[in-house]
């Protein structure tokens, strides 16, 4: 069973555990889950968003490119090595959903999966994109994380449901 949350009761987990171990983005039929360590929650365009940095080096990034909606998943505290193996492993070569033992299910409003196994979970439906563009990014930036050039691509969600374990 699983609840809708409100937006403002999620903020302190999801972005602590972002800056932690990670949460999962959620991407593709077959789902396959990245572990994601930077992004934003907020408001614009009047609409609750999630944003998610993807390179285009990922597995992830090629789904991301086909799809409209995704889900972002945070798992509970004690799935710190199931979070570092999505965060190494490629869906490329592996089904890290089965390595971990983790199981999805069809979320609510959006057409995406979710993880059964998180305690908190967004259902997004992606309504912009933007590559950095590396004209107008912080050289410091630049140096310090994109030595390879490898800039993310941003995907903004619109959040059209959190839910939590009931
Ligand atoms: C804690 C942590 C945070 C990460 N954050 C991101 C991120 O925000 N964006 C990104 O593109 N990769 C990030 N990564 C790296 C990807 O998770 C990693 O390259 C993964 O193997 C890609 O999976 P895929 O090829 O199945 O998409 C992170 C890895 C870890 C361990």
């Amino acid at each position: 069973m699983r609840k809708e949350i409100g937006f403002f009761d999620v903020f302190r987990e999801t972005l602590d555990k972002l800056d932690g171990d990670g949460i999962l983005l959620v991407a593709g039929d077959p789902p396959n889950p990245m572990t994601i360590g930077w992004g934003t929650l907020g408001y614009i365009w009047h609409k609750q968003i999630i944003t998610v940095m993807v390179r285009p080096t990922r597995y992830t990034f090629n789904l991301m490119e086909n799809i409209k909606d995704f889900s972002v998943c945070v798992l509970p505290d004690q799935f710190g090595k199931e979070l570092s193996l999505c965060g190494n492993r490629s869906g490329r070569d592996t089904d890290k959903l089965a390595l971990c033992n983790l199981h999805t299910e069809k979320c609510f409003k959006a057409d995406a999966f979710f993880l059964s196994e998180s305690e908190i979970h967004f259902e997004c439906r992606m309504v912009h994109k933007h590559p950095l563009d590396p004209a107008t990014l912080d050289p410091a930036i630049i140096k310090r994380y994109y030595p390879k050039r490898d800039f993310h691509t941003v995907y903004y969600g619109e959040i059209l449901g959190i839910y939590g374990q009931g």
